[in-house]
Order: structure tokens, then sequence, then C-alpha cells
């Protein structure tokens, strides 16, 4: 499949391990993306003419099939961002008026901490934030911390500095036992493996296009049941009829998705679901167990953030001792393999691992492959040496 992938082909050299921070996209995706410009160009839920009424086709088939790529309902899509945005809808929008405790986890991105950080600085909610050992979260921490007066869980399904991943479904259940939410945060979950709402019995799924090798700019909220939410950013397109007294709003999705969508980035967003149910996401998820395995061994001699075993998505922070973790990205890019370093937006996670200057992050997606697990070893046994 790397074909497919023409900057992978216009940089023949290239290592491409960030993919944590956002994916490659394949020819299929860009050609969606630009088809909307050259074949619908119009406004979608407004104008009546032909091309309006082709753009509001193309973009409800396109809502149904990113819904039936994370099993939701349709009307249980909210078109965002990002993850990011989806996480801040969830945050702003639900009812924190009968139960306050929120719980997360150390190990989350910004993303997730600075939206309920808010919320209880401004005495919205009470935050539970719970500790990690190396990186991971024991069912025990979970049963002990959810409890009647919980409403919400607020955790990712796989993380994005260790590759640690949780059981959703097992927390979910905690939650729910006790009469309390879930709202996952997706973003390094749903490229990498099968993801299912439905299935997994979650009531709110964040996740991003552009880590699963869609466009930047555009992401979604998926739903249990966008009823329960409020409406966050309104405006036009959210609304049947407005008086200065009263505003009657529409039914969801709609009164989520104010103003002009990115009709382009929701086109290319399911060309992206498109290409991955081609290829199917047991052989995604199988083709990075093995690259896991690869990536350990590569890295063999540095500092693995989280577990070398259990169940990690393909990605690894690591360290190397005496080395900076900027030289470290930087030294490997003179050898081009593109990682990212730093905290990641994780720096309470981070911290807490121990990584107090950040980390070395290397993370694949179905187009790597040995050949470029042998050149991030290579240039590791020449860095090893050096330090
Ligand atoms: N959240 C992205 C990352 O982890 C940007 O790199």
């Amino acid at each position: 499949m790397r074909k497919d992938f023409k900057l992978l082909e216009n940089n023949p050299d290239l290592v491409y391990l960030d993919s944590a921070c956002t994916s490659l996209k394949p020819e299929s995706v860009i050609e969606a993306e630009s088809s909307y410009y050259r074949e619908l160009g119009a406004c979608a839920g407004r104008s009546s003419h032909y091309m309006g009424r082709k753009t509001n086709e193309k973009l409800d088939e396109c809502r149904e099939k990113i819904a039936k790529f994370v099993g939701s309902k349709s009307d249980g899509i909210a078109w965002t961002r990002n993850a990011t945005e989806a996480l801040n809808l969830v945050a702003n929008s639900f009812d924190f008026s009968k139960r306050k405790k929120v719980i997360t986890t150390v190990m989350e991105h910004h993303a997730v901490l600075l939206p309920f950080m808010k919320l209880r600085d401004k005495g919205v909610i009470e935050l539970e934030v719970l500790s990690c050992q190396n990186g991971e979260i024991s069912d025990e921490q979970w049963e002990s911390a959810i409890d009647d007066k919980t409403a919400l869980i607020v955790t990712n399904n796989a993380n994005n500095t260790t590759g640690f991943r949780q059981d959703v479904r097992k927390i979910g259940k905690m939650a729910h036992d006790h009469g309390a939410q879930i709202c996952v945060d997706g973003a390094q979950g749903v490229p990498h493996h099968k993801m299912n709402l439905r299935d997994e019995n979650l009531d709110y799924l964040c996740f991003s296009a552009h880590k699963m090798l869609g466009p930047t700019g555009i992401g979604a909220l998926a739903a249990r049941n966008l009823n329960e939410l409020d409406s966050f950013v309104v405006g036009g397109g959210t609304v049947k009829t407005v008086s200065l007294e009263k505003a009657d709003y529409l039914k969801n999705p709609a009164r989520f998705e104010a103003g002009i969508q990115d009709y382009a980035g929701i086109i290319g967003f399911a060309a992206a679901c498109d290409y991955l149910d081609n290829v199917g996401m047991d052989r995604v998820e199988e083709h990075e167990k093995g690259m896991r395995g690869k990536l350990l061994k590569a890295l063999d001699g540095a500092t693995i953030y989280g577990s070398s075993s259990g169940n990690y998505a393909a990605l690894c922070g690591f360290n190397l001792k005496g080395a900076k973790p900027h030289d470290i990205a930087l030294m490997l890019d003179k050898d081009r393999i593109a990682v990212r370093s730093g905290f990641f937006c994780a720096q309470p996670g981070m911290e807490a691992m121990g990584a107090k200057d950040g980390a070395v992050r290397a993370s694949c997606y179905i187009y790597n492959n040995d050949e470029d697990m042998d050149k991030l070893a290579s240039s590791m046994e020449k860095l090893k040496q050096l330090y």
C-alpha cells in the first residue's frame, strides 16, 4: 500500500515514525477532498438548488459512513475540528447539575485535562485524577474511584506517550453500574483498531480524521445519544426559527453544527474510512502488533515508557541516558527518520513517569515496514555509541 502514499514516493529516504502526531494521506483521500471543490462547491443544509442538494446528499452519505466506521447512529455524529474540540464539546455541554464528580487520569492528553481543569477551577465539577504505575492505571484504581457521585469518566483507549491500551468497555461498565457515563478520547485508538461505540457500550467517543489517513481540521464526536448534551457553539444552521425572545433549535446533529462546515474535509474523512475498511481494521491491528515488537527491538537499550509487554499500540516513548530528547530527534532526522520529541501535549503524565525533560516518540502506522525498523535500529546503534 506504500504506493498509495505519494509523500513516501516523493521522499524515498524518509522513515515516517510520527503518525501519532498526524498520519500520511493516501491519494484517494486527497482526491476525495479536492473533489468537493471540483464537483460540488455548494453549502449543505441551506440552499435548495441542484448543487446544494447534491452537496447535502454527499454529506449525508459521508456521515453515514463515518458513523458506521465507529458503530454509531448517523444522528449521533457531530462534526468538530478534531478530537480536542469534541472533548471540549462534551466538557462544556454535559449536564453536571445533579452529579459533579468527573474521573480522569494523569496519563491523559492536555485535550482531556485542560477542559475539565477549567470546569474544576470554575467550581462546576469536582475532578479526581488517577495516578499511574509506569504509565498504567489498574482496574482496582478505577473500581475504587467510581462511585454513585460520579457523573463522567474521561479517558483514552490508547495512550499517546506509551501506547498503553485500556479496556474502555470494562471501565464503561463500572461507570454504568454506578449511573455514570464514559467519554473516550479515541484519537490514538480509532485509527489503529476496531472501535465500536455500540459494542463497547460507550457514551461518547472523540476522534480526529488526520490521525487516520484523513484531512486535518475535521473530527467528530460520536455519541450514544446527543440529546443528553446541550449544544455549545450556536449560530446559523442550528435553528428552525429565531425571534429576539426565543430560538427554536433543530434536531441532532444539526443543532451542534453552527456555521458552514468543512465539507471538503468531511468528504476526505469518509474516504479515509473507506481506505481503512478496504485494508480491514483487523489487518491494521495485526500489522501494528508486529510493528510494536520490532520497535521495541530497534530501541533496545533505551528507556521505554510503559511496559514492554501487555496490550500496547505501535508507538514507543523513549529516552537515551545522558541525551536530551530534542537532540536525539534532530540526530534521527539527519538520517531522515521523523520522530517527535517533547511532552506530546501530555506533560503531567510524562512527568509522572519520570520523563522530566520529555522524551522521544516513534509511532507507526499501516505504511511502516521492516526496512523502516532496520533503519531506526541502525541509527539508534550509532546514537548509543555516542552516549
Ligand atoms: N496529540 C498529538 C500527538 O500526540 C498531536 O503528537
